[in-house]
């Protein structure tokens, strides 16, 4: 039976915690740093907080390389501080949600330690292990971070072991029941601390095919990239059945999958009433600014909004056909300033533009996410250097570009609107020299527009980004939105011109008209009968006299009838 959807109007925030808040002047974010902004977010409206990685981890790929799932980073704080997150956080009436990594752990895991130093250990099982005569590798498969998803294991020629990232980060091996065992234990230990659920990471990479075959190859590498062969492969859903039932089921835990592809027949076990997660995020959009997204450093797409549109509501359309809730998000730690990536005109990356976004996604059904800094408009921050960015896939697509043929400038582009690095930078709280982030230089070169973008200075300000965000959240609870901004259908508003996206949601004989204009003229649109009265805008006062609204570039609005 399916547990009541105790989540759905959550609003949660998603806190990069290596980049929010340094409270020990090591110019790194820490879990203390969280407890600082509590408040902060909690008049945001924010009800539950999505922290990323905390765990031990080497950093390689920035806590998603967890080596020790049950100990807290001593760069992020104590065990203790975590305690006392989890308590001040239960003060306030927030949740907190943990990133749970359990498709890959890092090379510096006991496991994969054991594994390495013992041929025979049981833990050898516990990854993926392979070994060839012809001295060639396993097979054609490319990771997702760049090059082979195979690496020779040092002191055994001949032997390699699997990764769907990066090298340090060895694939866990589903298929062994002892395996999937410990994992479970894990996540129930922290569901008896007190999490309230679990993003799930990477989860579609679970199941790969197990004739380990090449396949032809996609690029001129030879290779082929590897969400072929292992990403939502048959039998994934055993695992993932289990699991739930292991784990989540027995804590009524809500859950996030980040599932890149599934596929639409899939999308009734994923997120149905029944299903394997509570929700799992809608990424239709998230890369469409890029050529392929499993190659971006081969650049640019040549999107419209008119393509935005159609991929939006065509995702939205599946997941309510199937009774699901999709996590609704803009931004990410791994994805650049949705300012800088929608808006591609820098001229028009203002404030309102952040509104005008902010609008087209919140209120889409489903729980909206906000990603740290993205409620104050921060942007993309340029870097001159490859040497200046710190994301392992920025500087592996760099590589890749070079060997395609792209000079070191058309690299260095590509590189600087699609690096995680974007959204990485320090959180701006004020305008001081490390935006009030740490008294240290921080460990990441901050974002050079602090001056203007920062949440002292916009938290005054009524019309400012970080106000519109707050407005957002108090019209979900408010009584006269809650019950149609949470379960009210969908409709999408035909016959608007291309760059406007507009929608309804409907519930009983309540309707609210969305409308936003993304495009950098003005356009009109011609109102639905009884969409009258205007509960939020992005821009100066409209004024209905008749049926005809003119809406001014990145203008968004919302109506009642
Ligand atoms: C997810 C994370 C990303 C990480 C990858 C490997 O996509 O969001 O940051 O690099 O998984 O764990
Ligand atoms: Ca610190």
């Amino acid at each position: 039976m399916g547990h009541t959807r105790w989540w759905k109007d959550e609003v949660i925030y998603q806190v990069y915690p290596r980049s929010f808040q340094d409270t020990n002047d090591d110019g790194i974010g820490d879990l203390p740093g969280v407890i600082q902004h509590l408040d902060y977010l909690k008049n945001l409206g924010i009800t539950m907080i999505w922290l990323s990685p905390i765990y031990k981890s080497p950093m390689v790929d920035m806590g998603y390389d967890i080596a020790d799932y049950q100990a807290i980073d001593p760069q992020f704080g104590t065990m203790d501080d975590f305690d006392d997150l989890l308590d001040a956080a239960k003060q306030r009436n927030m949740k907190i949600v943990m990133d749970l990594v359990v498709n890959h752990t890092s090379d510096q895991h006991e496991w994969f330690q054991k594994a390495l130093a013992d041929k025979n250990s049981p833990y050898r099982d516990y990854y993926i292990f392979k070994k060839t005569v012809d001295g060639n590798v396993p097979n054609n498969w490319r990771a997702i971070f760049g090059g082979s998803t195979w690496t020779e294991v040092p002191g055994e020629p001949g032997t390699y072991y699997f990764h769907t990232f990066a090298p340090q980060q060895p694939e866990l091996n589903w298929e062994n029941p002892k395996l999937r065992q410990e994992i479970y234990q894990m996540i129930n230990w922290w569901m008896e601390k007190g999490v309230a659920g679990w993003r799930v990471d990477a989860i579609t990479h679970l199941k790969k095919d197990l004739d380990w075959a090449s396949i032809p190859a996609d690029a001129d590498d030879g290779l082929v990239s590897v969400v072929k062969k292992g990403q939502n492969r048959p039998g994934i859903d055993a695992f993932l059945d289990e699991l739930k039932c292991e784990t989540f089921d027995k804590y009524d835990a809500i859950t996030i999958g980040e599932a890149y592809g599934v596929p639409e027949s899939d999308l009734p076990n994923y997120i149905g009433p029944d299903g394997y997660f509570s929700m799992i995020f809608d990424f239709s959009y998230m890369n469409i600014e890029v050529a392929d997204v499993n190659e971006w450093y081969l650049g640019p797409s040549s999107w419209t909004t008119k393509d935005l549109k159609a991929i939006l509501f065509k995702s939205q359309a599946d997941i309510s056909a199937v009774d699901g809730r999709s996590g609704n998000v803009l931004e990410n730690h791994d994805q650049p300033r949705a300012l800088s990536k929608l808006v591609p005109n820098a001229k028009y990356q203002t404030g309102t533009a952040a509104k005008a976004l902010a609008t087209m996604y919140y209120f889409l059904p489903g729980v909206p996410f906000i990603y740290q800094g993205q409620e104050i408009g921060m942007k993309n921050f340029e870097r001159h250097t490859i040497q200046e960015f710190n994301d392992v896939s920025s500087i592996n697509n760099y590589e890749m570009a070079l060997k395609k043929g792209y000079s070191e400038k058309e690299a260095l582009k590509t590189v600087n609107a699609k690096s995680r690095d974007n959204a990485r930078t320090p959180m701006q709280w004020d305008s001081t020299k490390y935006a009030g982030f740490s008294k240290h230089e921080p460990w990441l070169e901050m974002g050079n527009d602090r001056s203007c973008i920062n949440v002292v200075d916009e938290l005054p300000d009524s019309h400012s980004v970080v106000n519109f965000y707050k407005q957002m959240a108090e019209m979900r609870s408010d009584d006269r939105y809650h019950d149609i901004l949470i379960d009210g259908a969908l409709v999408e508003l035909q016959n608007v011109p291309d760059d406007v996206i507009a929608y309804q949601r409907k519930l009983g004989n309540q309707i609210i008209t969305v409308l936003i204009n993304l495009g950098t003229h003005e356009e009109n649109v011609t109102l639905p009968e009884m969409a009258r009265r205007v509960i939020l805008n992005n821009n100066v006062p409209m004024n209905l006299t008749d049926s005809n609204l003119v809406l001014p570039p990145y203008t968004s609005i919302v109506l009642v009838s």
